[in-house]
């Protein structure tokens, strides 16, 4: 069941995403060579918690960290430590949810650590592209499988190919909701597209083939064939014009 947000619910997780947006920022300037993914995941929760909100992640289902920072061939789900160091060329996802006054902002975002190849750049790129090209059908009269298609397209136009075994979600009180947003066309419609809706879509994009594993520690999702991999996630709400990016500044 999709739960519709109200005008005030809508505030309520702009703000949530606000903050999210701002542990982003925070973790965004201290990316460089040399730097461990535990630095970023501490800058992360203290940017969250000096914002009265609270880490979303952290306990989640057993999580152990506050945020998720995968690096290369990991896909999502990357669990920050200390001995984790960011190295010249990598390219590192950090995934980020925090709530606010009980509403949940979830983002992603893939960063350059220093100089990257240009086809990692051009991964990242594609990454971003294919949300924003998703983002164009998220408006009254579509259907979420016009959101998937775009995505889909787009990454494959380009050479690359989606994660099938990893899907955005809806995002309210909960950071998981109905309904579950593949990155591609499932054949199935899914549901018409209605003001109220909060849908947190996040392409993740492989530059070689779709297939992923799960390591050892029971969260790392890698590319099976160790090609790099690339997030990008905005919580969005639907309204009856233009949807509102919720997780911004
Ligand atoms: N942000 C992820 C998502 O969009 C959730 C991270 S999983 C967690 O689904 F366990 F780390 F919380
Ligand atoms: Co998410």
């Amino acid at each position: 069941m999709i739960i519709i947000k109200s005008d005030y619910e809508v505030e309520q997780m702009r703000m949530a995403g606000k903050i999210t947006a701002k542990a982003h920022e925070a973790v965004k300037k201290l990316i460089k060579p040399g730097v461990s993914t535990l630095e970023l995941d501490e800058a992360a929760r203290d940017i969250i918690h000096s914002n009265n909100a609270k880490v979303a992640f952290l306990n989640y289902m057993g999580y152990p960290k506050n945020i998720c920072t995968s690096v290369n061939e990991q896909v999502v789900h990357g669990i920050p430590d200390k001995k984790t160091i960011l190295n010249e060329g990598d390219i590192v996802s950090v995934d980020i949810g925090s709530f606010y006054n009980g509403y949940c902002g979830d983002s992603a975002k893939t960063y350059p650590v220093g100089k990257i190849s240009d086809d990692a750049k051009k991964l990242i790129d594609v990454t971003r592209q294919s949300f924003y090209e998703g983002l164009k059908y998220c408006k009254k009269g579509y259907r979420l499988v016009d959101v998937q298609r775009a995505i889909q397209g787009y990454v494959e136009e380009n050479g690359f190919s989606v994660v099938k075994d990893y899907t955005g979600h809806g995002v309210g009180q909960n950071m998981h909701e109905d309904p579950s947003i593949p990155n591609y066309d499932t054949g199935i419609k899914g549901p018409r597209l209605i003001k109220g809706m909060c849908l947190a879509i996040e392409p993740m994009v492989n530059m070689g083939g779709e297939e992923v594993n799960v390591l050892s520690d029971g969260w790392t999702v890698v590319t099976k064939d160790k090609s790099l991999s690339s997030h990008y996630e905005h919580s969005v709400a639907i309204t009856d014009g233009e949807p509102i990016l919720l997780t911004v500044l």
